[in-house]
């Protein structure tokens, strides 16, 4: 086959895309196929156009490769590519509208709700501890965990300087004390559970890709109540947003609380495929190694 695969463009995730879309030509050349890389500009259009490609291999993250901007791009230009399609990535990405679609199914998801930063300044939104994170961003980029240290029932000073600074509407949710666990599906199947354990601090853009920096404990030495619990609020999610090819699902789950403590926090319809990341590390402890992964996506794409 011709496969262009997109990676790159403009968001905050950049180099992780670069990273994805590097390792998913090299396998994809390796097995066979003709490659065009693509590093999204504004002339995306006119590269894919004149690349004639079979299927598009989407390692884009963040916007607008995962957000459906560029999926309604090939849409109309009747291309054929992985991953979640115009729809379900505009849902997906904002972890507002996620939960407004999910939750109503019954999808355990924290409370929380939107605010103006200029208002954080005003006020605490939630009791504390809490995290601020933007609607639409992947990889914790500009997220916050506000703690009660220091507080004396003040909220956040203006003068103090966090991620939120670069954003002017924040998503504030209750913190969840205890877990982290994540859970990738391909096809109609929830892979396994995962858990993140960052040597310090919390799982952000560092420890996401530092090698080092987290343990990823795979399978979770959890209990099977739970890890089922994770499968199935997985798949569940995937179906009801449409997702195709392959998401992941994060979760905080405070292990004082039984299952009652496990929270959704997003599904991602384009997770990394880094050396470090987690979708293609779980298929691999199920026997499918990376060039495996890749074809199985591509097979979706052309079903
Ligand atoms: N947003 C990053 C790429 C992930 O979900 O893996
Ligand atoms: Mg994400």
């Amino acid at each position: 086959l011709h496969v262009a695969v997109l990676m790159g463009g403009w968001s905050s995730e950049r180099a992780v895309s670069l990273t994805s879309g590097e390792g998913v030509a090299s396998a994809l050349e390796g097995r066979g196929h003709t490659v065009t890389r693509i590093d999204m500009g504004r002339d995306v259009a006119q590269k894919l156009a004149e690349a004639k490609p079979d299927v598009v291999f989407n390692a884009l993250h963040g916007t607008p490769g995962e957000d459906g901007t560029v999926q309604g791009m090939m849409d109309l230009m009747g291309l054929t590519y992985t991953h979640s399609g115009l729809a379900t990535s505009v849902i997906a990405i904002d972890k507002e509208l996620t939960k407004q679609t999910l939750v109503p199914h019954g999808i355990p998801m924290p409370g929380g709700r939107v605010v103006k930063t200029a208002d954080l300044y005003q006020r605490d939104p939630l009791a504390r501890p809490y995290v601020l994170k933007p609607v639409n961003e992947g990889s914790s980029v500009g997220v916050a965990i506000v703690t009660a240290e220091g507080n004396h029932g003040n909220p956040i000073s203006p003068d103090a300087s966090g991620p939120w600074q670069e954003f002017d509407e924040l998503l504030a949710e209750p913190f969840i004390r205890g877990r982290e666990l994540t859970t990738a599906v391909l096809g109609d199947k929830a892979l396994m559970v995962t858990e993140l354990k960052p040597k310090s601090g919390f799982y952000d853009f560092a420890a996401k890709y530092t090698d080092g920096m987290t343990e990823h404990v795979c399978p979770a030495e959890i209990p099977d109540a739970i890890a089922q619990a994770c499968k199935d609020i997985a798949l569940r999610a995937h179906q009801l947003l449409g997702c195709k090819g392959t998401s992941r699902s994060d979760f905080r789950w405070d292990d004082e609380r039984g299952v009652e403590g496990l929270f959704l926090l997003e599904v991602n319809t384009q997770p990394g495929m880094t050396p470090l990341s987690l979708v293609p590390e779980q298929a691999r402890h199920l026997g499918m190694d990376y060039p495996d992964l890749v074809e199985a996506i591509l097979a979706e794409a052309l079903a």
